[in-house]
């Protein structure tokens, strides 16, 4: 076949026939514009993934229709908005740029409560703000929303559509980027495309993976890993209104959606872009990974779950190219940079540099953190990580083992010590974190607890002991500047920027009980708020300490569009990098010790400068000098004077 005079082919007979009435004349012809820009590539990849169907076409040109309709009912201020973002499309990579998670509800109960809350979103300087799914989903355990009943209600809990859209253009107006999920991999079993599937309806059961039998889902089980082990053996759940096995990755009631049938692709485009729509400007991949089965495989990261995601991408830049993609791929290190480029994914969670701050902060030692973020930290200079200390799910000891092996680390052995020491069961550790998902099978386990808890904060509160209160926040201090400067959009988790310690008291509650990720989903309640703001509180001083952090981010303009560079040096406790733009450098050491480091001096040079600037000391360096000393956890930030 011949693509490209075929793709002219189906472009043309798509454009004669579709009804573009809804459109305006300057909206027909800017969409006739994108559609003519990017159809090439859809029309590859969607010949890709779906050319061996009859129906393809069809689907094709329906798609096309979708993505018309979407574009016309885009706002004024949003059309506005694909402009300027057109215009300066890495605005994502500006050292302004600052995030935070929450759970509206845990943040501030409801959608108008929390836009009544921007001020203290300002007042931190955040720029970048992810809601946790707030769309309907079922009553009880609905895994924190992330099983979505209905992606066009907003969770009556939590609010309307007319509040939510209110909240999306206050923060605008804030400069402040609105970030949803777009929970695409599955629904809940409440959907309506799932309670006709369980009615019987043929067509929407071809929305899903449905087995009458054992015989597929067994030969699919021999390569699958089991992602909650702790509530439901195997992939698959009976379900005995279709009287079907059901393919359920995560929870019984997630019943992961068929992307070999294109109807579900253009229905999920559909909500795609209803959800960009109300004003958002990043999309949250949830759980990309596995969007795509393939017999005999482990069913993540296949070659088509990436084509799904560029296709998404071409359609977000022909309906509303204000929006950008977050990857959501908490998969082996060389799996997640697959996801991350300006026509996949701009943008991608650092699950790396996350667990591997944790894994230094444990041994005290740098060497695995400094060789995984050599070989792993380059993406496009297009794209942008979204680093992070922890947030709303479980810790998993990710590395890549051949480099831990090429350092005498067994990779299994490791990642056993690491659960002994952030669950509080190693003799001497600091953390207070919980276990999570146990694998009776292979012993795996991964790790829940807030920042404060898992640096060592609540530990030292129980035992009142000063010296160790000072460590753990020195190492939170510590962790949170490396997010800040290594490169890319700092995510912080609310709550994180007070120190608020693990709550226990889910186990105490029906639906959270069984998950233990409760203990770090923590409501900030007002009292906890105003003890932040006592002068003698540890939580002030958290705070405090975060917030400087947070100015000289905005101020060194070399913190933004830059390129890093990972340092080795000779001291096994010390993490540096520089990052260079066209007019600056800077230069970051990181002492993961309690106790001093000494090193080599000749480590300014790469300033080029005779005299540095030490920023959060305000002191300064003379770069011939032949050492330099840090103190425990010390954080250096330098730049020529
Ligand atoms: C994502 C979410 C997690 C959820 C899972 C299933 O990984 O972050 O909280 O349980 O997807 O949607
Ligand atoms: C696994 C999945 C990830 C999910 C998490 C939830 O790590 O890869 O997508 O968020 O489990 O605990």
């Amino acid at each position: 076949m011949n693509l490209e005079f075929e793709c002219e082919r189906a472009l043309n007979r798509i454009m004669n026939v579709i009804d573009l009435s809804m459109l305006n004349k300057t909206d027909t012809q800017t969409f006739k514009q994108r559609l003519n820009s990017q159809f090439p590539r859809l029309f590859a990849l969607f010949i890709d993934i779906y050319g061996d169907r009859y129906d393809c076409h069809f689907y094709l040109q329906e798609l096309v229709t979708c993505l018309a309709k979407g574009y016309g009912q885009r706002s004024g201020a949003l059309k506005t908005k694909d402009k300027k973002r057109l215009s300066d499309p890495l605005w994502y990579k500006n050292e302004n740029m600052l995030g935070m998670a929450c759970y509206v509800d845990l943040f501030a109960n409801d959608l108008v409560e929390l836009k009544a809350k921007i001020p203290y979103l300002k007042s931190l300087g955040i720029t970048y703000l992810h809601l946790m799914p707030l769309y309907d989903s079922p009553q009880g355990d609905s895994d924190g929303g992330y099983a979505v009943s209905d992606y066009r209600k907003v969770n009556e809990k939590l609010g309307t559509t007319k509040d939510l859209k209110a909240l999306a253009k206050a923060l605008a107006n804030e400069n402040i980027s609105l970030v949803l999920d777009f929970v695409f991999n599955h629904t809940s079993d409440e959907h309506q495309w799932a309670e006709a599937a369980k009615h019987g309806n043929r067509e929407f059961q071809d929305y899903y993976y449905m087995f009458d039998d054992r015989e597929i889902p067994d030969q699919y089980e021999q390569h699958l890993r089991e992602i909650f082990p702790q509530v439901r053996r195997g992939n698959f759940t009976w379900n005995e209104d279709a009287k079907k096995w059901v393919w359920t990755t995560f929870n019984n009631f997630q019943w992961d959606l068929n992307y070999a049938n294109p109807a579900v692709f253009n229905a999920i485009t559909d909500e795609m872009l209803y959800l960009a729509n109300l004003g958002c400007e990043a999309l949250r991949l949830d759980a990309l990974a596995f969007i795509w089965k393939e017999m005999g495989t482990s069913c993540e990261n296949q070659d088509k779950a990436h084509k799904l995601i560029q296709a998404f991408n071409c359609c977000l830049q022909i309906s509303a190219p204000a929006v950008v993609f977050k990857s959501e791929a908490i998969v082996h290190p060389d799996e997640v940079l697959k996801y991350i480029d300006p026509k996949e994914c701009q943008l991608s969670y650092n699950p790396l540099l996350m667990a591997l701050l944790w894994n230094s902060l444990a041994t005290r030692k740098t060497r695995l953190l400094t060789a995984s973020m050599q070989k792993s930290f380059e993406i496009s200079p297009k794209c942008s990580w979204v680093n992070y200390v922890r947030c709303h799910d479980d810790i998993g000891w990710t590395f890549d083992d051949d480099i831990a092996n090429q350092l005498g680390i067994n990779g299994n052995d490791h990642r056993q010590f690491l659960n002994q020491f952030y669950t509080g069961r190693f003799p001497g550790s600091f953390a207070k974190g919980v276990a999570f998902g146990e694998n009776p099978s292979n012993g795996d386990c991964r790790v829940c607890g807030s920042m404060a808890s898992l640096t060592g904060l609540e530990q030292a509160i129980e035992f009142g002991d000063q010296h160790l209160i000072e460590n753990a926040l020195s190492r939170i201090q510590l962790i949170n500047a490396v997010i800040m400067s290594i490169g890319g959009i700092p995510l912080l988790y609310s709550g994180d920027e007070i120190g608020l310690l693990n709550d226990y008291s889910y186990r105490q509650q029906q639906d959270k009980m069984h998950d233990d990720r409760w203990v770090h989903r923590i409501a900030l309640s007002e009292h906890a708020l105003d003890d932040a703001k006592c002068t003698t509180s540890v939580a002030n001083k958290v705070s405090n300490r975060l917030r400087q952090l947070i100015e000289l981010r905005k101020q060194l303009v070399v913190l933004g569009d830059a390129n890093t560079h990972i340092q080795a040096t000779e001291n096994q406790h010390i993490f540096a990098y520089t990052r260079k733009s066209q007019d600056a450098t800077f230069l970051a050491i990181n002492n993961f010790s309690e106790h001093e480091q000494i090193i080599n001096g000749k480590i300014l040079g790469l300033l080029n400068a005779d005299v540095c600037m030490e920023h959060l000391t305000a002191t300064t360096y003379c770069a011939d000098q032949n050492h330099i000393v840090l103190a425990p956890y010390q954080v250096m930030w330098l730049t020529a004077e």
